[in-house]
């Protein structure tokens, strides 16, 4: 599994795992827990939930599988917009640490822009660190413009990660955000990199899948981690699909293959808005 060194110094793992949908049936907790903790020991290491997910569900069930694994997991969740006011983040935080079964989080994220000042979920962000409950902040579906703002605040230059989605058939972040977010050292953690499991708009990435003797999966993801300061984490309960990401992670893609996606899948002619899912 390739790794990358983050802004702060800190290893992670080109791909982690998901966890959206997780957390919500309870039939299917052993399922999620086993797939996880399954998932880490494949060496997809890093976490993705989020207070949002089956309404603190998600982050009960990742509290479940890092028993006895904490230390091994680089942990990553998210503050609501509705709560990211100074004070309600830092007890966002805290309700999630409760859920989470641990005393800090490795990376905490503003989910998306909503109507508190950036201002304030920085402060508390920053708060947050110096009380040792997170380790490092990050924001998730910022935009150039808003970015721009957030980056100028003081204390945003330790932002680790802006968390966006970014696929092969998602490409408008490459115009703007992520060579701005590359001048700012912050790293581009993608989210739904598999474009959600239907896989049926990219049978063009079929050659290069067979050349490498990969799936198509495979590619995508090998791709959406392709550039330095990029990870992705793709969510799946299935072992075999687990083992499948994983082994992206070793995936080099070639010149020409990229070339060859380029072609199929080509980057938007002029900027558009980031999507958002
Ligand atoms: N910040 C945000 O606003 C935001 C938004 C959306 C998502 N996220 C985060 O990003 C994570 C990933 O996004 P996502 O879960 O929406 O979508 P995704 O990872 O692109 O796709 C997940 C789907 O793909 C399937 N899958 C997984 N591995 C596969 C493989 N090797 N081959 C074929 N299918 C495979 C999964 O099914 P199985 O489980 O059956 O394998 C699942 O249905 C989320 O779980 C969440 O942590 C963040």
């Amino acid at each position: 599994m390739r790794r990358i060194v983050l802004n702060d110094g800190t290893e992670i793992p080109v791909i982690g795992q998901g966890t959206w949908r997780m957390g919500e049936r309870g039939g299917e907790r052993a399922t999620e827990v086993k797939a996880l903790q399954a998932g880490v020991d494949l060496g997809l290491t890093l976490i993705d939930t989020a207070e949002m997910y089956g309404s603190g569900g998600a982050e009960e069930v990742v509290g479940e599988a890092l028993k006895g694994r904490r230390d091994r997991v680089y942990l990553v969740s998210k503050v609501l917009p509705s709560n990211a006011s100074r004070a309600g983040t830092v007890k966002a935080c805290e309700q999630s640490l409760k859920r989470l079964g641990t005393d800090h989080m490795d990376l905490y994220l503003l989910h998306w822009r909503g109507s508190y000042p950036l201002a304030d979920t920085l402060q508390a962000l920053l708060d947050l660190k110096a009380q040792g409950k997170i380790r490092a902040f990050g924001v998730s579906n910022l935009d150039v413009n808003d970015m721009r703002e957030w980056m100028a605040l003081p204390g945003a230059e330790a932002t680790v990660a802006n968390q966006i989605l970014y696929n092969v058939g998602v490409r408008g972040p490459e115009l703007d955000l992520a060579p701005a977010m590359a001048r700012a050292k912050v790293a581009l953690m993608a989210y739904c990199p598999l474009a959600q499991g239907d896989l049926t708009g990219f049978k063009k990435l079929e050659p290069i899948a067979r050349r490498h003797n990969a799936t198509v999966a495979q590619i995508m993801l090998a791709w959406s981690t392709r550039n330095p300061l990029s990870f992705a984490v793709p969510k799946s309960s299935n072992i075999t699909r687990l083992k499948e990401n994983a082994a992206a992670g070793d995936i080099a893609l070639t010149p020409a293959d990229l070339s060859e996606i380029d072609a199929a899948f080509p980057v938007p002619g002029r900027p558009v808005p980031l999507e958002m899912i």
